[in-house]
């Protein structure tokens, strides 16, 4: 397998002038005959990591899909740099829970990614060292641990050099070593100017990566703040309580 050392180029996302701006105006999603995001409104902007944090139910998986243009608001409009969401998933990357791997070896499912999007095969292996799964390339996929597979679904995701990551709680059940290997593979993206999103439970985690919080409750958002601000005052009822571990409805 072709090996060269990660470079820029390979992971590279420009900072700066191109960090995207997002903009979601009154979106409203509705399911099962209720609104799960409920005139929403959100500006992001600049290349902050974004932390979503929220009780169970309160929209933060739909709001990543409606920010990534995989599904459609009923009502408002969601941009990237003024275009509409759906034109920009192809700068985007979506990393779920549970990984959604090719029953195929850990090589293949990069490099079935870098084929579909023609990009350079030569950055398989790069990737995999990446992520610490490189002596591990050609065994089955579904034989990874739970860490493992989550890691390769991130070398999966940077394969294809996003603008944006979303990660829809990327570390849930799994172990603190594999948790700290997560996430120092999330901070390196951001590190190199990747717009990251986040949705996660872990509080801790929130506190280690964010710079900025967006809390969501009932389908809006409750607050928005820089990190440090959000952990120190909580301007809002429902993240005080969410904060100190009550349940919020
Ligand atoms: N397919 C669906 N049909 C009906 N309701 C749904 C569906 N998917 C999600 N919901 C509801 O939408 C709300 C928000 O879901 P979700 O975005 O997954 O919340 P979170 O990720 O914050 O836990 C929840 O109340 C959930 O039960
Ligand atoms: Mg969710």
């Amino acid at each position: 397998m072709p090996m060269r050392d990660l470079t820029d180029q390979d992971l590279k996302t420009p900072q700066g002038a191109d960090a995207p701006h997002l903009r979601l105006d009154n979106v409203t999603v509705r399911l099962g005959g209720r609104p799960v995001l409920d005139w929403l409104d959100l500006s992001l902007d600049g290349p902050g990591l974004t932390v979503i944090l929220g009780p169970n139910g309160a929209g933060k998986s739909q709001l990543l899909k409606v920010m990534h243009g995989l599904t459609e608001p009923e009502e408002g409009h969601v941009t990237w740099n003024g275009r509409p969401a759906r034109q920009a998933t192809r700068e985007q990357a979506l990393v779920f829970q549970k990984p959604i791997l090719l029953r195929r070896s850990v090589a293949a499912n990069i490099d079935f990614v870098l084929k579909a999007r023609g990009l350079d095969r030569s950055k398989c292996a790069t990737l995999l060292k990446h992520v610490g799964l490189l002596d591990k390339a050609r065994q089955p996929a579904r034989a990874l641990s739970g860490g493992e597979a989550q890691r390769l679904a991130l070398a999966r995701a940077l394969a294809l050099d996003p603008k944006v990551l979303f990660l829809d709680e990327p570390t849930a059940s799994l172990d603190p070593g594999s948790v700290l290997a997560i996430e120092r593979i999330i901070q390196g993206a951001h590190d190199r100017g990747v717009k990251v999103i986040l949705i996660t439970h872990d509080i801790g985690q929130a506190r280690r990566l964010a710079d900025e919080v967006v809390f969501l409750h009932r389908g809006r958002v409750a607050e928005q703040a820089s990190a440090h601000h959000f952990f120190a005052t909580q301007g809002s009822a429902a993240a005080r309580d969410f904060l100190q571990h009550r349940i919020v409805v």
